[in-house]
């Protein structure tokens, strides 16, 4: 199949591209830079110019691929993570979740393309009321804090547009992505011990290994019903029982441990709300209807041994990997 990647270069993208190509697509993939096309070309691709937030050039670019599938890959957080501003901080991500959608969307009619899968978020948009691991069938939040509501409100944009704008429209929820070049920042706190927790630490996070995040793709590339699905791994856990591991792992001290006040003052009210409140997300659904078996089902494993980091002395990696084995 003719295959068009909207942001062939991100973590999920580079990835992606060769699992499509192992298996005979034919692959165009974007880039803003023109730099980056080289990129693009070593992975398998045909790479296409192209501002995601620029109708004409999207349209322009689609209806040349004639693709049909379209993966939409396009995030923009490269300029940091201030999560006390959280809208702020994924403002372009919002952007590429609502016009970059709609733009694609237009596009796939235009060129006739049948299939399409993008990328939203499962986690703290969960309505933190309940049991502790929620479904597609379960609402997002209708009350969320204020700081995240420009954010909710672009997942929900993507997550009723996609299905609703094409034939087969797919959209993957990913947990919190780590892996090889994807989790520095969260590495770099916990080492630090600049990641405490929250309150208890109840909140219950799913995450998504890289290697998973782009399987899941090219899974919802080759099949399954349109819908939304839940493309995290197979345990949803709590801050306080994933933040200490994750430590361990790294070979840093435990986390500390500040009350709710506290971590408001410090990290503003979205991370209080995503360390005490949130609610996880299961993979039944995505297990059952796309063809996706994970690389690493658990974050335990993922930790120990798919962070991608280099072996050091006092890396508890190595013994949290024969754990794992164990
Ligand atoms: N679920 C999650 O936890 C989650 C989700 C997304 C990202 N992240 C993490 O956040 C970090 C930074 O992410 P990121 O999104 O900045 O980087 P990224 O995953 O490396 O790349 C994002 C992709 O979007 C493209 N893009 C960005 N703005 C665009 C625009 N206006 N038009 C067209 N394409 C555009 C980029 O293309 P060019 O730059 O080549 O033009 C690139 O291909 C990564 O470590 C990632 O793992 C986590």
């Amino acid at each position: 199949m003719r295959v068009f990647v909207a942001g062939g270069t991100g973590v999920v993208g580079q990835r992606l591209i060769p699992m499509l190509t192992a298996v005979g697509h034919q692959v165009t993939a974007t880039t803003r830079s023109a730099a980056k096309t080289a990129t693009l070309r070593a992975l398998g691709a045909d790479p296409v110019v192209v501002d995601g937030l620029d109708r004409a050039a999207v349209i322009a670019a689609v209806t040349a691929a004639r693709p049909e599938v379209i993966v939409h890959q396009m995030t923009g957080l490269a300029g940091g993570s201030d999560l006390k501003h959280f809208d702020r901080t994924f403002a372009v991500t919002n952007q590429l979740r609502t016009q970059g959608t709609d733009h694609l969307l237009e596009a796939a009619q235009r060129a006739g393309t049948r299939r399409f899968v993008a990328q939203s978020f499962t986690g703290w948009p969960n309505q933190p009321v309940g049991g502790p691991v929620k479904t597609e069938d379960d609402p997002l939040d209708p009350h969320p804090v204020a700081s995240m509501t420009e954010s909710l409100g672009a997942i929900h944009h993507l997550e009723r547009a996609v299905p609703a704008g094409v034939h087969e429209g797919l959209v993957l929820r990913y947990g919190i992505l780590y892996g090889p070049d994807t989790s520095a920042e969260l590495i770099e706190a916990a080492r630090k011990r600049q990641l405490p927790i929250v309150g208890g630490g109840t909140g219950v996070w799913s995450f998504t290994h890289v290697t998973d995040a782009a399987s899941a793709a090219a899974a919802a590339v080759a099949g399954g019903p349109p819908g939304l699905y839940n493309a995290v791994d197979d345990e949803p856990a709590a801050v306080a029982e994933w933040l200490p591991y994750l430590a361990s792992c790294l070979g840093a001290r435990p986390p500390w441990r500040v009350p709710a006040w506290a971590g408001r003052l410090l990290a503003g009210d979205s991370v209080v709300q995503m360390m005490t409140r949130s609610r996880g997300s299961s993979n039944a659904k995505a297990r059952r209807e796309l063809d996706w078996t994970l690389a690493y089902p658990s974050w335990r494993q993922g930790f120990a041994t798919g962070l991608g980091l280099p072996a050091r002395r006092g890396n508890g990696a190595a013994k949290a990997a024969r754990a794992v084995r164990a």
